[in-house]
């Protein structure tokens, strides 16, 4: 099967950028040369993650990571997003750690001689425990010291970036880390996940300053992720519910950074849940970014309800990954013009999109039709979209290689490449195959 997409489209034009994209702790392993990080810990407590695994080995990236080149070069992308371990290339009083530096150093140079551009994210989630225990994402000095782990990492890179993200989906890290408790560190109060999300806001803002003074010819943004809210039925009530639902998971992170303010159900927030918010962070927070990267998996739907904002509901018949989570394209769509309204955004990146399949090696092939016809419907959604008037300039797909996939650990396969973790051997899928073709049929 070939990825289709209508005659004349942006997403046939070679200006187009397409990539595949990975992270830190999902892939590197090589744990013996870093500090412990708060996925350590989350992973060595006992039930946290579904199978029991941790990020010891991964892919063995910081092993294998000049194979792995050659094998997103042999893609033919554009561009490849990875993501820097904190806890890698910093020590603990703060200096950078040389040999951490250059491990990333060698990468952008590899990438570099295969002409393949590297999109940087600073964090992605794997914050080191060290910071972690002294209040983490809590306290507002953390803000600080990604602002200087900002400034020494990208004065020590030079000019060997195209893009740098700030954060990876802020939205993950406060809620799922400090209020629902299922990602590191797994702590579970609603004041923590609001305490934190600004916090983390302030750092992107305070990260922009120096990377815009260091590095002024990358191209200097932030990457939010989206799960689109829907109302059950069209009443009123459901309305709203859906409507409280956007603000909470999605606008809470995006407004912030281009209006210069929270959602106007900030106020809704019992005083003992809102976080301190010092003057002058607004003005921290909406810096101007060189592009938005947006991340986007599914949707949800929502229900009023007695006694709460809002509530959940499981469309139980609906197409799902193998992940649970809803097959629902029209949302992609219908978020990336909706944002495009609502904010004046700049060029938009794509910067994650895939499925989790339960995947086969058979003969030295992996049909994943599911994920053949996820990345159809999507790839036809943001072409959707472009047509609609938003800019957006280009697409990674999530991820390159199957990886340890969070609080799912290794059962959730997102590749587009297979992986054997009793092997390491990569094998491309089809839809890895067609995306292929897709880039090199422009
Ligand atoms: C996103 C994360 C990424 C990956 C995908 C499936 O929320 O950014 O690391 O886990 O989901």
């Amino acid at each position: 099967m070939n990825y289709e997409l209508p005659k004349g489209s942006r997403l046939l034009k070679k200006q187009f950028t397409y990539g595949v994209a990975t992270s830190s702790f999902q892939i590197e392993g090589g744990i013996e040369q870093r500090l412990p990080c708060i996925w350590d810990t989350f992973c060595a407590t006992p039930g946290k993650v579904k199978d029991g695994s941790n990020g010891d080995l991964a892919c063995d990236h910081y092993n294998l990571w000049r194979d792995d080149i050659a094998l997103i070069s042999s893609l033919g992308v554009d561009a490849y997003r990875f993501s820097i371990a904190w806890a890698r290339v910093m020590n603990k009083d703060g200096n950078l750690n040389q040999q951490g530096v250059d491990f990333y150093i060698n990468i952008l140079d590899e990438l570099k001689a295969k002409n393949i551009k590297s999109f940087v994210t600073l964090y992605h989630w794997d914050l080191p425990q060290h910071i972690e225990d002294q209040g983490g994402w809590l306290n507002r000095n953390t803000a600080y010291l990604f602002q200087d782990y900002a400034d020494k990492l990208s004065k020590a890179f030079g000019d060997r970036v195209y893009s740098y993200a700030t954060l990876n989906e802020p939205f993950c890290s406060s809620y799922l880390g400090y209020e629902a408790g299922i990602h590191a560190p797994g702590l579970t109060k609603k004041a923590y996940g609001r305490q934190s999300a600004h916090h983390l806001l302030l750092a992107h803002g305070l990260a922009m300053q120096v990377l815009q003074k260091n590095s002024p010819n990358s191209m200097n943004g932030l990457v939010l992720n989206f799960t689109p809210a829907y109302p059950l039925t069209d009443s009123a009530a459901d309305i709203r519910a859906a409507q409280l639902a956007d603000d909470y998971f999605n606008q809470w992170y995006i407004k912030p950074v281009f209006d210069g303010a929270y959602p106007d159900s900030f106020a809704l927030l019992a005083d003992e849940d809102k976080p301190m918010i010092e003057a002058g962070d607004f003005d921290i927070i909406k810096a101007p970014l060189d592009f938005l990267g947006v991340n986007f998996y599914t949707r949800t739907v929502y229900k009023a309800t007695e006694g709460r904002d809002f509530i959940e509901v499981d469309m139980v018949d609906a197409p799902k990954t193998d992940i649970g989570w809803e097959i629902y394209p029209q949302a992609f769509t219908d978020l990336l013009v909706s944002l495009h309204q609502k904010y004046k955004l700049p060029p938009v990146y794509i910067t994650e999109n895939g499925a989790a399949a339960a995947d086969q090696l058979h003969n030295a092939e992996v049909d994943d039709q599911l994920r053949l016809s996820y990345y159809q419907l999507h790839l036809n959604a943001v072409h959707q979209a472009v047509e609609q008037g938003v800019d957006i300039q280009g697409y990674f797909a999530w991820s390159l290689m199957d990886n340890f996939e969070w609080a799912e650990g290794y059962l959730k396969r997102f590749g587009i490449v297979y992986v054997d973790y009793d092997s390491q051997q990569r094998t491309v899928k089809n839809s890895g195959l067609a995306y292929k073709r897709l880039i090199s049929n422009r």
